[in-house]
């Protein structure tokens, strides 16, 4: 049974190299995910996409329903997910290009539906959230990445921003100062539902820009999408080693 998923972000909106066998429109409790699960052979391994805005990349990081995202993944049997999430980089060495799988978040997001615990509860549930991203996946992804002879930066902390407007230099000098090493619209609450229902989740970030301010003039949004286009052929590659098969 197929049970590692593919949640593609900004840039990743399909896999090329998918073999698709079939795809499952599923509803959920909590509404519509962002489109039908695309069940398909990658490398010879079977594997789920999802791609985050949609297919035709509609839908802003605010009004994503993660909660109906991983609701339909879990109950499509996946117990793994590897998200690709496109960032721009705070911390000097995180240039765009840069592929960085972080491993700490910090929540800067309003007003998102962020946990499956709120109705007809028979008691009030918390999580630990000590260490957000699942270790086993993020080392199988460096493991990956030390096949494919891909560079890739090892931890990190992923400010999560509302979106959908890129931040202020002032807003990243004091992400800066709390600790974030990369800022992204995506990552929460998504990290946090999948810890919710166990699912083990790891991140690979994509660096589209320096992050406000922490470059000459403004942030060309031309630039973010051909960096990510770019960036992108290297993320495949990773994704290919991480899954670990031998016959691509
Ligand atoms: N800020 C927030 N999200 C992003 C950025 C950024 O600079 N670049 C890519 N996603």
């Amino acid at each position: 049974m197929v049970d590692l998923a593919i949640i593609g972000g900004t840039g990743l909106t399909s896999l090329y190299n998918l073999k698709i066998i079939r795809r499952e429109v599923v509803h959920t409790p909590y509404g519509e995910p962002s489109g039908a699960l695309t069940i398909g052979e990658l490398c010879g391994n079977e594997v789920v996409f999802l791609a985050r805005h949609g297919y035709g990349h509609t839908i802003p990081p605010h009004m994503v329903n993660y909660r109906a995202n991983l609701w339909a993944l879990k109950h499509a049997g996946i117990k793994r997910i590897i998200s690709i999430c496109a960032v721009g980089g705070i911390r000097g060495d995180i240039d765009p290009g840069s592929l960085v799988i972080p491993d700490q978040i910090i929540d800067y997001t309003w007003s998102r539906h962020h946990t499956f615990f709120e109705k007809d509860l028979t008691h009030v549930t918390h999580i630990d959230f000590t260490h957000p991203y699942c270790e086993e996946m993020r080392s199988a992804i460096a493991e990956g990445a030390a096949s494919a002879g891909i560079d890739i930066i090892q931890g990190g902390t992923y400010g999560a921003t509302q979106g959908p407007r890129l931040e202020s230099a002032a807003e990243i000098n004091r992400m800066a100062r709390d600790g974030c090493d990369m800022v992204g619209m995506t990552g929460m609450p998504e990290v946090a539902l999948a810890k919710e229902i166990d699912l083990c989740y790891a991140a690979c970030a994509v660096c589209a820009n320096k992050a406000a301010g922490r470059s000459e003039g403004i942030i060309e949004i031309s630039k973010i999408e051909t960096t990510l286009k770019e960036s992108m052929v290297r993320v495949r590659q990773l994704l290919e080693h991480t899954i670990n098969s031998t016959s691509c």
